[in-house]
């Protein structure tokens, strides 16, 4: 079947690894079973697959991809939770030592079909596209948990959300206008601050600005880039939630601030089954939709990928079969 892959590690180059074409059928094992990928979305957790990161040699060939939206066998439209945790884990499955995503021990969603646990699907609801409910899983979720679950901030705070135009930028955006929060960004460029604020953002400005005024809460998957500009933007008390490092996983910890003005760092990862069904009923009760930039066969995955590389975004990268 048709996949798209990586054979071996290249963290300086990781285009130049990625390969489309043939791959072995999935083998559904006990509890498990194959889905019809319809659409599967990209995330920046497929260009560190390409560098090795999180993905050692070891494991591959390895096909990319966490998210997918498709037909399981007996006919239906559904949405395929990305965290696989053990057969025997209750609760919270991101708390799961031995969890996984998908493409990281198990082969990924990049292709015509994969193999999941019979739990992690949910079905989709005929009033989101498959390119749509595909972009729920990564992305969507983990802005959804830094939001609702992980921040502790109402409606009606101001939260700043480093970067603009990526996956999870977007669905912080949109999830946070939707709810009620005041919601302030910094893009790289004009034109994806213009985006911004079409999107529903508040107010958008150059990374590193100084803000009008100090805000309760920042969402993080920038790094090094934007950590210390994180910091010094809170009020006294806020809450920086941090999800990932796009830039580097080492910026100065800033710790005189963090504990002088008694900051909260709180880490978030991807979200519960549980909170995937929710945020799959508040995009059908608000009617609110993931940011689609562009959507492209599966042959042409090279192209999405490059664009994501070199930051072209506007919202999710979806890949079609
Ligand atoms: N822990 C988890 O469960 C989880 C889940 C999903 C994602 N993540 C992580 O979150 C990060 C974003 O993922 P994504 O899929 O949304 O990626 P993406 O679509 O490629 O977006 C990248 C974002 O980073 C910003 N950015 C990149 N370089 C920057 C710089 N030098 N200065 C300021 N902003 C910069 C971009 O801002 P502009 O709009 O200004 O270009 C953009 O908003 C990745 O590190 C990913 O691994 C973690």
């Amino acid at each position: 079947m048709l996949a798209a892959f990586v054979s071996t590690p290249a963290p300086k180059d990781p285009l130049s690894v990625l390969e489309v074409g043939d791959r072995p059928e999935p083998e559904a094992s006990e509890g498990w079973t194959t889905i019809q990928v319809k659409a599967a979305s990209l995330n920046h957790h497929d260009l560190f697959s390409l560098r090795g990161v999180g993905l050692p040699a070891e494991k591959m060939p390895m096909i990319l991809g966490c998210d997918a939206a498709g037909i399981d066998e007996d006919g239906n439209e559904v949405v395929v939770h990305a965290v696989i945790s053990s057969a025997d884990w209750r609760g919270d499955e991101t708390l799961d030592p031995k969890r996984s995503l998908l493409s990281e021990v198990h082969q990924g969603t990049l292709a015509e079909r994969v193999a999941v646990p019979r739990r992690n699907l949910l079905p989709k609801p005929a009033d989101l596209s498959f390119a749509e409910a595909a972009c729920l899983p990564t992305a969507w979720l983990t802005a959804y948990r830094m939001l609702f679950v992980r921040s502790g901030l109402r409606p009606g705070q101001t939260v700043l959300v480093q970067g603009a135009s990526g996956g999870v930028a977007t669905a912080l955006i949109v999830l946070g206008r939707a709810a009620g929060y005041r919601m302030w960004v910094t893009g790289r460029s004009e034109e994806k601050r213009a985006a911004a604020l079409v999107l529903g953002a508040d107010q958008a400005f150059e990374s590193g600005a100084r803000l009008p005024e100090r805000v309760d809460g920042v969402m993080e998957t920038v790094g090094d880039a934007t950590w210390s500009h994180s910091v010094k933007s809170l009020k006294p008390g806020g809450v920086i939630v941090t999800s990932g490092a796009t830039t580097g996983f080492n910026p100065g910890a800033e710790l005189n601030r963090i504990f002088f003005t008694q900051l909260s760092v709180v880490g978030s990862t991807m979200g519960t089954r549980s909170e995937l069904e929710s945020l799959i009923q508040l995009c059908s009760v608000t009617g609110v939709r993931p940011l689609i930039d562009v959507e492209l066969p599966l042959s042409q995955a090279h192209e999405g990928f490059a664009r994501m590389l070199e930051g072209r975004t506007a919202g999710k990268i979806v890949f079609t079969l």
